[in-house]
């Protein structure tokens, strides 16, 4: 088989490596790819945007199953246009990702399916959400309804706040249309927890929880990022929970889609978090999380490739998942600034092509090639991934390799893993 995945991060790399795995991949291309992913596969110079030169790709590199990472293709209906051409493609339709893609849309199907989420109030004049938010105790979530690449959530923590958010967001267009239209939700306290789940329309299989760490900082101080880091399983999420999620969140939003006549194929990502009442979602998307990926898949031992094949012809259910039962902890190495403004093109040191064990993993995200030697060239650069008998093996692993890598201004967590080896 040919397969192509759409995307360039940590997520990407390690799909990639699962994906070389399988015994039924003969040659394996991602669109555009980086510096790490070129030792599992072969870069291709398309932008995961540009929907018809990567479906002009596979038609002429008869590809056999395309599997896309980030969201923003998949909101620009990437899937609608490779299955038009009868092109294979792992995720959902344009009309299904608006499960990521509007968080109003997302919050219906939630309210119309009593699926546990934090309760909220949908607004699209501004004066009246201003009128609302002044009857309001802080803090409140307020959140814009299309996709900001990651920034169009604030915890607004005064009422001043409130209305500073709601007047950039809908009066000032912060976000163009994104974020003309806003919930404002109620804030709900507790850990958060990522299940993600393979959907073929019908059927659904969870795989093992985990648990990102969005903060910049350790103890979960400074702003929001993409994800710094990630641990598998996430131990506060019993198999109770499991079971509660799987049965409220997970298959009634499948049936709820199908019902609506957009089944969801690809992945449903549940952002959960643990209250007090149980787990609620605080979000979903409808793609693998990163880093939550890059802690996720090392784990899957089911050949990746048939499971997605599953999905793509309604054939789930005749699917099981094997896990390696040992703990994986991933911690993001970004370039200093991040998620603010940082300087790219210096030399990263100590990542030796990439090439590590089948138990510590070295993902490359920003990071790319200036004349043979690997630069950042990102936010994110790399991802380190290292599995151990238990959690707190897996986290000195990772840590003790992140630490022969160096570039300039090089900053990470130094506390992935400890909410779940000090429960
Ligand atoms: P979202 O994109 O909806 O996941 O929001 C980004 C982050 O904002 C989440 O990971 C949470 O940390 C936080 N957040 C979102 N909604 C809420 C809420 N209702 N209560 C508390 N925190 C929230
Ligand atoms: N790590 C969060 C996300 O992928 O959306």
């Amino acid at each position: 088989m040919r397969v192509l995945v759409v995307g360039s991060g940590g997520r990407e790399h390690a799909l990639c490596k699962k994906i070389n795995e399988s015994s039924k991949v003969k040659e394996l291309f991602v669109a555009p790819g980086n510096y790490g992913i070129k030792k599992e596969a072969s870069c291709v110079d398309i932008s995961v945007e540009d929907i018809s030169s990567l479906v002009s790709f596979a038609k002429e590199k008869e590809i056999d199953l395309t599997i896309v990472g980030p969201e923003a293709p998949l909101a620009l209906g990437i899937v609608d246009e490779f299955e038009k051409e009868g092109l294979k493609i792992f995720g959902p339709s344009k009309e299904a990702a608006k499960l990521e893609s509007s968080k109003v849309f997302a919050k219906q199907v939630m309210e119309e399916n009593d699926i546990p989420t934090a309760r909220a109030s949908e607004f699209t004049d501004s004066d009246e959400a201003k009128k609302f938010a002044a009857s309001l105790v802080p803090p409140v979530a307020i959140k814009a309804d299309g996709l900001c690449a990651g920034k169009g959530v604030v915890i607004a923590q005064s009422r001043e706040e409130i209305l500073q958010t709601v007047v950039g967001f809908m009066e000032e267009k912060e976000f163009g249309d994104a974020s003309a239209k806003i919930l404002i939700e109620e804030y709900l306290e507790g850990q958060e927890v990522s299940v993600l789940a393979f959907c073929d329309g019908e059927n659904i299989i969870p795989m093992v929880s985990s648990q990102d760490h969005k903060p910049a900082y350790d103890g979960d101080r400074g702003p929001n990022t993409g994800g710094m880091g990630a641990y598998s399983p996430a131990p506060i999420f019993s198999d109770e929970d499991m079971d509660f999620t799987t049965k409220n969140v997970l298959k009634p939003t499948v049936k709820a889609m199908g019902e609506k006549g957009v089944p969801f194929k690809g992945i449903l990502y549940a952002g959960l978090i643990m209250t007090e009442q149980g787990p609620k979602v605080l979000e979903f998307n409808v793609r693998f999380g990163d880093p939550e990926a890059q802690a996720v898949i090392p784990r899957l031992k089911t050949d990746l490739v048939d499971v997605m094949i599953a999905a793509c012809n309604g054939k789930l259910d005749s699917i099981t998942l094997d896990w390696d039962d040992r703990p994986a902890v991933c911690v993001v190495a970004a370039s200093g600034g991040y998620p603010g403004s940082y300087t790219k093109g210096y030399e990263i040191k100590g990542i030796d092509d990439f090439d590590d064990s089948s138990d510590v993993m070295l993902f490359g995200a920003g990071v790319k090639d200036k004349e043979g030697v690997p630069v950042t060239a990102g936010g994110r650069v790399l991802g380190v991934t290292a599995m151990a008998d238990t959690l707190a093996d897996a986290q000195q692993k990772a840590y003790r390799r992140l630490g022969q890598i160096d570039f300039k201004d090089m900053h990470y967590r130094r506390d992935i893993g400890d909410k779940g080896v000090n429960l």
